[in-house]
């Protein structure tokens, strides 16, 4: 098959404002955008952020042409960016970010005005999917089609008011109950027979996800919902050549779990169990409390190590391991999550040792890094030309989306090489396969 053309000069333009849309203005959409404006005003650093801070090897190790990422390819600036969004709760976006407890209250004070601005817009939302929280901003309408008409007409109100002409969403919001594709997912016209219908099978955050590619807009889904990754809301992505991506944040145990393992196969040390358990406080904390939401992330974070280890071609050193994962709400700790792993792992002759790693992390620091990348490498995708499923972006996710008869690639160090080439392949430039062999013979 042949590799999908860039739209080079589309890669090239973007000039104007760039609409980040955000249903859900919780812990991480609010850090994410007092972020940004912290950063734009010179008084905070964008750590974390590969479009910010990250470089790019360009050409042979010895011609050192190391440009940034973002001077390599063009992507929105900070100052273009706007932010909208949907909440069920009525508090403006520095009262959120105050409850969420992340940021301290003199950092948010320096970014209060704008902050307050950016007020929620009526949710889409129903305590059928998300069980443990209730708020009173929610749309009225009587079928889930209409809903979704008054999402896409939100979307269209912000891109005039603000005069945009692209902009990108990111689902920002609760984790939904457990959902399987079923028949009404099978394509758009199902699909759309089944928001007439009131379908239970469509959870909100479908909804978003369709109105965000009805109105043109790329959709990427940073919770471990089942939402764009069903064939239905595919097709309409492919037809409308809009990017999606997803899913859920690859931030903290995983993150580190991502690292770790591995290394420990790249060496073929053997695991035998891994077990890890952690502590949260906020929100998203006790929307997990609930087992069927729980039920959603235990599926995305376990399926992690099963395709870095590949136990079908590693019998002898993976085929047993025994793998558990632990979410426990814990009001005190709020947003500071403490995750604990303990991994059994043996060596040369089965002998057994173990690792311990006690990650005291901050989600949401770790977290508004990646929508901030995420928000910028999707619009740039669009202007690409590059539609569908973005793979090049599995290095953000827990549970990457790829495409039917592909196998999720989890391996941090191989997405980011991904990552990486996908970007020189948009800049027309030549791409690194780290041989080297050049350099000695
Ligand atoms: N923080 C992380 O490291 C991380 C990592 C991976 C995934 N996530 C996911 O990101 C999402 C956000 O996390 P958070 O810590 O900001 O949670 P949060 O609870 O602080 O924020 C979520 C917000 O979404 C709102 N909401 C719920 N359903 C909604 C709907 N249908 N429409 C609009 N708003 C809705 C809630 O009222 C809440 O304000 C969660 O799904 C979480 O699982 C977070």
């Amino acid at each position: 098959m042949k590799e999908i053309e860039i739209d080079r000069e589309g890669a090239k333009k973007c000039e104007g404002k760039l609409g980040v849309l955000l249903p859900g203005l919780g812990a991480v959409s609010t850090t994410f955008i007092a972020g940004v404006l912290a950063i734009k005003k010179g008084i905070a650093k964008p750590i974390g952020s590969l479009t910010q801070m990250g470089t790019a090897r360009l050409g042979k190790r010895t011609e050192h042409k190391v440009p940034l990422i973002k001077d390599l390819v063009h992507l929105a600036k900070l100052d273009d960016l706007v932010f909208g969004g949907w909440d069920i709760f009525e508090e403006d976006c520095y009262q959120s970010a105050l409850n969420a407890g992340v940021l301290k209250k003199e950092l948010l004070d320096e970014v209060r005005e704008e902050l307050e601005r950016i007020t929620p817009w009526k949710a889409v939302f129903s305590k059928d999917y998300v069980k443990n929280i209730e708020g009173p901003n929610v749309k009225e309408e009587k079928t889930k089609y209409d809903l979704a008409q008054s999402l896409i007409e939100d979307i269209q109100k912000f891109e005039e008011k603000n005069n945009l002409k692209r902009s990108v969403m990111v689902w920002c919001a609760s984790t939904e109950v457990f959902i399987e594709e079923s028949e009404v997912h099978r394509d758009i016209e199902s699909f759309e027979e089944g928001l007439k219908a009131n379908d239970k099978a469509i959870a909100p955050s479908m909804i978003y996800a369709y109105a965000s590619l009805s109105a043109g807009v790329p959709f990427i889904n940073g919770a471990p919902n089942l939402t764009v990754d069903i064939p239905a809301l595919n097709q309409l992505a492919k037809e409308k050549r809009l990017p999606v991506a997803g899913k859920d944040f690859k931030t903290g145990q995983t993150l580190m779990k991502t690292i770790i393992a591995p290394g420990l196969k790249a060496r073929l040390l053997g695991i035998k169990g891994w077990f890890s358990t952690n502590i949260l406080g906020n929100r998203d904390g006790e929307v997990l409390d609930d087992p069927e939401a729980f039920k959603t992330k235990e599926v995305s974070k376990l399926s992690v190590l099963e395709y870095i280890l590949q136990p079908e071609l590693y019998p002898e050193l993976y085929k047993d391991l025994y793998h558990k994962v632990r979410i426990n709400y814990y009001p005190p700790r709020g947003d500071n999550k403490e995750g604990w792993d303990n991994i059994d792992i043996f060596g040369w002759l089965g002998y057994p040792m173990q690792i311990k790693v006690d990650f005291l992390c901050r989600d949401s620091i770790l977290a508004a890094p990646i929508v901030l990348d995420l928000a910028l490498f999707t619009d740039l995708a669009k202007r690409s030309g590059m539609y569908g499923i973005q793979e090049w972006l599995s290095f953000y996710f827990k549970s990457p989306m790829c495409g039917l008869g592909l196998y999720p690639e989890h391996d941090l160090f191989i997405q980011l090489m991904k990552l990486m080439n996908t970007l020189r392949y948009i800049a027309d430039e030549e791409l690194i396969t780290h041989l080297g062999l050049d350099y000695y013979y």
